[in-house]
């Protein structure tokens, strides 16, 4: 168990907060509420007292011979500010000290991650932008805000984004430090393939698989918190789309192609997360196949479709990376990583992530291990721990073959 003090600062989205709490209380972590005084306009402290089980005070004029503005920062395992309101990053940045939530700031020796939400305008403003540029030399975490609606009619950057999306880092930082989310993919452009085609046989029946998309998902969190700007080719997958990430959706192999070959053209590394199907119905039905019909099948003719890692290889120009994943079991004719490293040869791909599927224990699950295989035969393993960890552990890899960022 770990404590976690959840910062809340006065911004609409900190009805949100409330989520949050509630996603890392389940996670089983003691999480201490300190929200400013603004944030209570818009949740009572009662909310957060309830879920949280320990007291709320936003001043440093309550409990003082416990000194809170001190102790609360100091015995944190992690600070988690969401929302951070503009105002919010402004004080941290300044240094201020003026209510509860900026003093802790200043005495937390942990891992801090801001979590910005406010108005597109004022997440764009050179003085916000030098504010987070400011916060992010000294060591803290600022995530990307989300895309999307705003309170009112606009939409733009500055949402706060899920609250399991936020819980998914937190985790992570709470693994690996501060370290775990650098911001060594800046100014990089990544695509992602994530979740499962389907194949349709007629209007209603496909061939499908059981990938639910999540390491694609994380692999796309974790990219946009070390800063790249990501692209996520879903495959099926119905989950909101994570900080500032663009989501294409697709549904079969084919439409993965085109998508990925389109997406890739303007990218630094393409990732084939997605479990593509490698064959489809040969003739798909106009209308339902129905039982006792002329058109009744006894069986399904099935054609390959394309194999798009092969493509985004074939295609590849030069300092783009690529990099594959292989589910393989070991068997008579090899073990797992003999199986993986034919596979490498065989794709040309510059980095393949494997899944050791042997005991069947990948598909759903909220944890994996993996070991990435480099084409010059360098061999990582990123051992069992949640999707995101396993993200962060398959970027480092990837980072560290990454040719030097072009100059400005
Ligand atoms: N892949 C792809 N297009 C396909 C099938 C797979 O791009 N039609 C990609 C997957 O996204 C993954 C990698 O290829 O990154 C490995 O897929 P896999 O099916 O394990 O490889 P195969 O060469 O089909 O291997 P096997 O012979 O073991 O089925």
């Amino acid at each position: 168990m770990s404590r976690i003090v959840l910062g809340v600062s006065g911004g609409v989205a900190a009805y949100k907060a409330a989520l949050l709490l509630r996603a890392l209380t389940e996670a089983g972590h003691d999480v201490r509420v300190v929200p400013t005084p603004g944030a209570l306009h818009f949740v009572g402290a009662a909310t957060f007292e309830a879920l949280s089980g320990n007291p709320v005070t936003t001043d440093v004029w309550s409990d003082v011979p416990e000194v809170a503005h001190v102790r609360i920062g100091q015995t944190a395992d992690l600070v988690v500010v969401a929302p951070a309101t503009a105002d919010l990053l402004a004080r941290a940045a300044a240094g201020r000290a003026d209510d509860l939530l900026t003093a802790t700031l200043l005495t937390a020796h942990c891992p801090v991650v801001f979590v910005p939400a406010m108005h597109t305008e004022m997440w764009l403003h050179p003085a916000t932008q030098d504010n987070v540029a400011t916060l992010r030399r000294r060591g803290a975490i600022v995530l990307p805000p989300a895309v999307g609606r705003l309170t009112g009619p606009d939409s733009g950057p500055g949402r706060l984004p899920e609250p399991a999306d936020v819980a998914a880092l937190a985790a992570v930082v709470l693994e690996g430090g501060a370290a775990a989310l650098p911001r060594d993919l800046a100014g990089r452009r990544v695509v992602v393939s994530a979740g499962g085609t389907r194949e349709p046989l007629d209007p209603v029946r496909y061939l499908g698989n059981r990938s639910s998309g999540r390491q694609g998902w994380a692999l796309a969190r974790v990219a946009a918190a070390r800063g790249a700007e990501v692209v996520l080719v879903a495959a099926n997958v119905e989950a909101a789309a994570p900080f500032g990430v663009r989501v294409v959706p697709v549904e079969t192999a084919e439409q993965l192609r085109t998508a990925m070959l389109a997406e890739a053209a303007a990218a630094d590394v393409v990732v084939m997360s997605a479990a593509v199907a490698d064959f489809r119905p040969a003739d798909v039905a106009a209308t339902k196949l129905k039982k006792g019909s002329a058109a009744e099948p006894s069986a399904v003719e099935l054609v390959r479709n394309p194999d798009v890692l092969a493509e985004l290889v074939a295609e590849r120009s030069p300092g783009r990376l690529v990099v594959g994943f292989a589910a393989e079991t070991g068997d008579a004719d090899g073990d797992v990583l003999t199986h993986a490293r034919a596979k490498l040869a065989r794709k040309g791909c510059d980095l393949l992530v494997v899944n050791d599927v042997s005991a069947g224990q990948v598909f759903g699950r909220p944890d994996n291990a993996v070991v990435v295989l480099a084409a010059d035969g360098a061999v990582t393993e990123v051992p069992r721990g949640s999707k995101d960890a396993v993200a962060a552990g398959i970027w480092t890899a990837v980072a560290a073959r990454m040719a030097p960022p072009a100059e400005a």
